[in-house]
């Protein structure tokens, strides 16, 4: 089982992240190589800022991309996927594609080796600059504790697309529900280049935290377990 964020590929929509420079530079070939180690019986976690597209349409050559990749690919939503659309059109657009490795990780639950997977998009304060959206972060709580609850009593892993807490900075209500239903380990994405500092890794609380942007793991997976 692996987990990766923010692979922003843009193969529809020309906004390739190359332009950035440093490690962007070449970054759909570092992902194609990345992704290499990918088998059938895998499954990988993409936590977020999956494709520039702004509707299903404009991301379909990057799901391509994705679906090409053996085993199962579990998706969040991040603070740049736009084409993200209801469970139903996002199922049915990718069932009419073919792309059958896809599936929405969104107020659910995933099982693999006795984890049982949960995840959301998550909350940032730092992006309340036009004030603190108290019904989208009540809403974001509602689909996290839904998907905990959808684990039942298994061993859990969450995956969220922005950072429960980096340095300077906590979502206490988010970390509050991790611990609460006995979350063992965190991955999240977001953070970018000098960013990376910032991060938390390791043993916080009884919650085990892991920075897993695509950038910072040069764009290799992050293995979770066998
Ligand atoms: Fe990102
Ligand atoms: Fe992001």
């Amino acid at each position: 089982m692996y987990a990766l964020g923010d692979t922003h590929l843009s193969l529809t929509v020309n906004k390739p992240m190359d332009v950035f420079g440093g490690a962007w530079t070449g970054y759909v070939d570092k992902l194609r190589e990345g992704l290499s180690v990918l088998r059938e019986e895998d499954t990988l976690v993409l936590c977020g800022d999956i494709s520039w597209g702004m509707s299903l349409e404009q991301a379909e050559a990057d799901f391509a991309f994705l679906d090409a990749f053996p085993g199962r690919k579990l998706i969040l939503k991040g603070n740049h996927d736009y084409w993200w659309n209801s469970a139903a059109k996002m199922e049915r657009f990718w069932a009419e594609h073919g792309f059958s490795t896809l599936h929405m990780l969104h107020n659910n639950a995933y099982e693999y080796g006795g984890f049982a997977l949960c995840g959301t998009r998550g909350w940032f304060y730092e992006e309340d600059a036009g004030g603190h959206d108290e019904k989208v972060f009540r809403r974001e709580l509602i689909r996290l504790e839904a998907s905990l609850k959808a684990a039942g009593e298994r061993r859990k892993l969450c995956f969220l697309h922005y950072p429960p807490r980096y340095q300077g900075y906590t979502c206490p209500e988010i970390i509050a529900l991790m611990e609460q239903y006995g979350v063992e380990q965190c991955f999240y994405g977001h953070l970018h280049g000098g960013s990376h500092r910032l991060a938390v890794e390791g043993r916080n609380g009884s919650v085990e935290y892991h920075l897993v942007a695509a950038d910072y793991l040069q764009f290799r997976p992050y293995r979770i377990c066998d």
